[in-house]
């Protein structure tokens, strides 16, 4: 029975909240990072850590060999990831695992070289990795969603194409991940159908009983020719999420009266 605790960053986001309980019911003992105190719970405790400085990092990871890194933001997670990692080697670490994005190594945003840089720090470690590249969530895909229907009409950017995949799917296969030996890049995760944008919106609003007329829109530049090529997709050896776009809004949005 393995008795140390697994540290678990960004345990309290959409994706982390998810995976926390199952490593509970796995039996595992979780401490959970996050930038603000929070009151332990049954098998879970909390460290107050800022990992945009690291300050605190060494006592959070004492007695810690796995860690689980699933703090993320708009900005800062490679500077981040690197204070990690530093301390993790400081402290006698041995398995590093790591939610990252489809695409990060081939889309022309900031975000996705940002993401791609946090990829590089793990493995660069030396301290034996997995990372896991998932497609955009669900919940991402619903905010999204979410705001085009304020608009009058539903942007449909010509060739953009998103594979959302549910986080309870990405969840189950971080834990299993985490629970098994380090494996490096393994395959990608993504939903199991790849849909237009505006057909994501689309589904929305009917979901809702909304109507809108659809405007075409060209996304210009490189950025636009990488997502038109399907840079942000993974269509080869991929695994599938259970769960559909359609499954979700049926469960998330209620029915509309
Ligand atoms: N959402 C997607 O579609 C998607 C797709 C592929 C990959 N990912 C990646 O998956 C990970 C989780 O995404 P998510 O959607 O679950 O994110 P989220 O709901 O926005 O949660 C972000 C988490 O990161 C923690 N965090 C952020 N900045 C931090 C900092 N400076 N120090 C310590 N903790 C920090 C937050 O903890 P506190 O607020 O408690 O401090 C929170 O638990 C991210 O790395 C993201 O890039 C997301």
């Amino acid at each position: 029975m393995t008795t140390s605790p697994i540290l678990v960053t960004g345990g309290t986001g959409t994706l982390g909240r998810l995976v926390v309980p199952r490593l509970r019911d796995a039996g595992r003992e979780v401490r959970v990072l996050s930038r603000h105190e929070h009151g332990a719970e049954e098998g879970i405790s909390y460290v107050a850590v800022d990992l945009a400085t690291g300050e605190g990092l060494d006592a959070a990871l004492e007695g810690v060999r796995t860690v689980l890194h699933l703090a993320g933001g708009p900005k800062g997670d490679e500077g981040a990831t690197r204070h990690l990692v530093a301390a993790a080697q400081r402290t006698g670490v041995r398995q590093l695992v790591h939610i990252s994005v489809i695409g990060a190594d081939r889309v022309p945003l900031a975000w996705f070289r940002m993401k791609l840089g946090a990829e590089q720090a793990v493995a660069e470690s030396g301290i034996p990795w997995t990372v896991l590249r998932a497609a955009q969530f669900h919940d991402l895909a619903l905010k999204v969603a979410e705001s085009m229907a304020k608009l009058p009409v539903l942007p449909a950017p010509g060739g953009l194409r998103w594979q959302p995949v549910d986080a309870r799917d990405v969840a189950a296969r971080l834990v299993e991940l985490t629970l098994g030996e380090p494996a490096g890049l393994v395959p990608d995760i993504a939903g199991p159908r790849v849909y237009r944008l505006d057909e994501l919106s689309r589904g929305y609003l009917n979901s809702r009983g909304k109507h809108r007329l659809t405007l075409p829109v060209r996304v210009p530049g490189k950025v636009g020719r990488a997502y038109r090529a399907g840079e942000n997709l993974s269509l080869h050896d991929t695994l599938l999420g259970t769960r559909t776009w359609e499954d979700f809004l049926a469960e998330r949005v209620p029915a509309a009266g």
